[in-house]
């Protein structure tokens, strides 16, 4: 069947998780964290998807704020920077209005179009996702907002990617994932649908089941797909 729908993950692929700490961290007052904080958005990150996967096995589910939050914390006392209140306030509100990537706005326009239904399919919460989208100007471009709040598990089960049928009422022959989560796409593929990894810093393919249909280098060529 032809594509028809293009659904995209959320936090790495659309909205850029360094941005937070990196907007923070060129504010008045911030020298400490100036030198550390590509490290501690990287342990951020890397725990925040750790608690989902550890929470989906364990069957203790919280939402994507309060694993956000938890890792949050994490990294900054890996840092001995737990007691900086205001730091950490901050980092959580940035959160809220993540950038997007450059290219996001004008293909999601591309996109609309070519008559392509969009929507995002992600971890976050309901409110997260629409404050980024909000914030980033994309809600006329974003058709649904897909969470995993309605499910009470993480990526990548199944039930997670199953919601982009039960929600939009497609097949999954006419659903293009897109994601820079290598784990995610494998996921996405593993359940059926065409994947498009957009692997911006040359990272390593994961060695799981079920590769990519396309690996690309960012999303500017996502609408010829269509
Ligand atoms: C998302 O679901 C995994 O962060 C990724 O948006």
């Amino acid at each position: 069947m032809l594509l028809t729908i293009c659904v995209f993950d959320a936090y790495g692929t659309l909205f850029d998780v360094n941005a937070a700490a990196r907007t923070a961290a060129n504010e008045p007052n911030r020298e400490t964290f100036k030198e550390v904080w590509p490290s501690v958005s990287n342990i951020w990150r890397m725990k925040q998807l750790q608690y989902t996967w550890l929470r989906s096995i364990t069957g203790s589910y919280i939402d994507f704020w309060s694993v956000t939050k938890n890792s949050l914390d994490y990294a900054l006392e890996a840092h001995g920077l737990h007691e900086n209140f205001d730091l950490k306030e901050r980092l959580l509100a940035l959160y809220w209005e993540l950038q997007p990537y450059p290219e996001v706005s004008p293909m999601l326009k591309q996109l609309k179009t070519k008559g392509v239904k969009t929507a995002i399919l992600s971890n976050g919460s309901p409110e997260m996702l629409s404050s980024a989208v909000k914030s980033s100007n994309l809600f006329e471009v974003i058709d649904e907002i897909i969470s995993v709040e309605k499910v009470k598990v993480f990526k990548p089960s199944r039930l997670v990617y199953e919601q982009v049928e039960n929600v939009i009422g497609c097949s999954k022959s006419e659903v293009l994932f897109v994601s820079s989560n290598g784990w995610d796409i494998a996921g996405a593929a593993g359940f059926g649908f065409e994947t498009a990894w957009v692997n911006r810093s040359k990272e390593p393919i994961d060695r799981l089941p079920n590769k990519p249909t396309h690996i690309l280098k960012n999303l500017a060529t996502i609408p010829s797909f269509f």
